[in-house]
């Protein structure tokens, strides 16, 4: 992408209304606009970080067999008025009257609608177990939006829905989707630490929240210091194998959200204890038949039996990852986006644009970064080179390549690596092998 075509409404000032810093650097670089409170457009910039997000959350829930579906935002009330939720769920649904005066609403969730679904089209235990799972907009009238997309009112979830003949079935599907959280998190550069939560009423271990720690969370968390060690860096995971030792091993630990919080145990553990804030990126739970039971989703069993199935639900905020991400990743200067979901790899830099030597240097690199199928932003402005540094870096981009006419003339740029600050002067060759290693 040619910089002096593309759309790119980067801020000077910091807006008043942002808080925190991802808030303000994702307007800043023009990554969304407030529509209203709690409520965003995505721009250009914004779009591609989130659809890499959304790319990476929807391949590794394929990997576990999870199929993809997409249910409506607008759901009838009735659907709601089965399971009891349309009264209980309060002032946070948003709540719509069509023409014919029929109650709906945009929604919040989607365990009715799924579990509707299901319990119209499957009859039998031999077409269990199944997991479906749908990227689709939420809308949650939050008493508080703040923090610009990381508590919106409209924002983009994950939500994955398992059914399961019994409970042992249930867990080995909770199992699944809890490693492939952790696999998921990862990819996106993030540590996120699984933390028990509560269950109300159904009891049991099978919920988990999962959290990044950020100074900006609106948890207060503590937990073992042994969770900055762990990782599934270099494991395989066999998804069909038994996957109970990877949830041990990061569940055998302490780690709690405010209301789980015990501090008997921290005070057991001393220095070994980590207290710091957090943003819940994950959610994930097992609700037995909270759903199947009054919405009739039954199978009928290997005895000829009808059982309600066993579900669980679980999600990912898909759009308040970009903002956790960046509350996690930046600088003074702006955002350090990890490789995975910077929305360009690579941006090209030409300090003299108008200089022939430098323009044909810089559309060479440019082409042939292209060639190889990376995602390059190519700063072509007539603009001064403080200002092309200065975006460089605001956005976030992993590499950028300075070419400057001096260089030009030797055959050399200047590479800079984003996270680490490094700038280093090469051939064209070597930064190029360089950014592809
Ligand atoms: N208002 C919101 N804005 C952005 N993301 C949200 C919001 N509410 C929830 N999410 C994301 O969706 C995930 C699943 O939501 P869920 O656990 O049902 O919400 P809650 O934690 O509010 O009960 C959360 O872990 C979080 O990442
Ligand atoms: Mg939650």
């Amino acid at each position: 992408m040619r910089l002096s075509r593309y759309y790119l409404p980067t801020l000077k000032d910091t807006p008043a209304e942002a808080q925190i810093a991802s808030h303000r650097l994702m307007l800043r670089a023009g990554m969304v606009r407030q529509s209203s409170a709690g409520i965003y457009s995505w721009l250009p910039l914004g779009l591609r970080v989130l659809k890499n997000i959304e790319t990476i959350v929807r391949e590794e829930q394929n990997a576990i067999g999870c199929h993809e579906v997409l249910m409506p935002t607008i759901q009838p009330a009735d659907l709601w008025r089965k399971s009891g939720r349309y009264d209980d769920y309060g002032p946070e649904m948003l709540r719509i009257v069509d023409r014919h005066e029929r109650d709906m609403l945009y929604g919040p969730t989607n365990e009715e609608q799924i579990t509707e679904i299901f319990a119209e089209t499957v009859r039998s235990y031999r077409e269990l177990p199944q997991m479906l799972y749908h990227i689709q907009w939420k809308f949650r009238d939050e008493v508080r939006p703040r923090f610009g997309v990381m508590r919106g009112r409209e924002f983009l979830m994950k939500d994955a829905y398992s059914f399961d003949l019994n409970s042992e079935g249930a867990r080995l599907s909770y199992n699944k989707m809890f490693v492939s959280y952790l696999k998921t998190y990862e990819r996106l550069g993030l540590k996120a630490i699984p933390m028990a939560a509560d269950t109300g009423p159904i009891g049991g271990d099978m919920s988990h929240e999962f959290l990044i720690l950020a100074d900006t969370g609106e948890s207060e968390i503590a937990c073992h210091r042994d969770f900055m060690d762990l990782s599934l860096i270099g494991e395989n995971i066999d998804f069909d194998g038994d996957l109970q030792p990877i949830v041990d091993r990061f569940t055998a630990k302490y780690a709690a959200t405010d209301e789980m919080r015990n501090p008997e145990t921290e005070k057991q553990l001393g220095d070994q204890l980590i207290t710091a804030r957090g943003i819940e990126v994950g959610h994930i739970f097992n609700f037995g038949t909270k759903y199947s039971k009054p919405m009739g989703a039954k199978v009928a069993g290997p005895d000829g039996h009808d059982v309600f199935v066993e579900m669980g639900s679980y999600g990912i905020g898909v759009s308040r990852l970009v903002g956790a991400i960046i509350e996690a990743s930046h600088d003074d200067d702006g955002i350090i986006w990890p490789d995975a979901v910077a929305p360009f790899s690579v941006g090209i830099l030409n300090l003299k644009s108008g200089d022939a030597a430098c323009d044909q240097a810089c559309t060479g690199i440019y082409d042939t970064l292209r060639t190889q199928g990376r995602d390059v932003l190519y700063d072509d402005r007539d603009a001064r080179a403080g200002t092309k540094f200065a975006d460089a870096d605001l956005i976030g981009l992993p590499w950028q390549l300075i070419v400057g006419p001096r260089g030009v003339k030797n055959g050399l740029v200047e590479l800079k690596n984003r996270k680490s600050g490094a700038r280093e002067e090469l051939s064209l060759e070597s930064a190029l092998s360089k950014i592809s290693e």
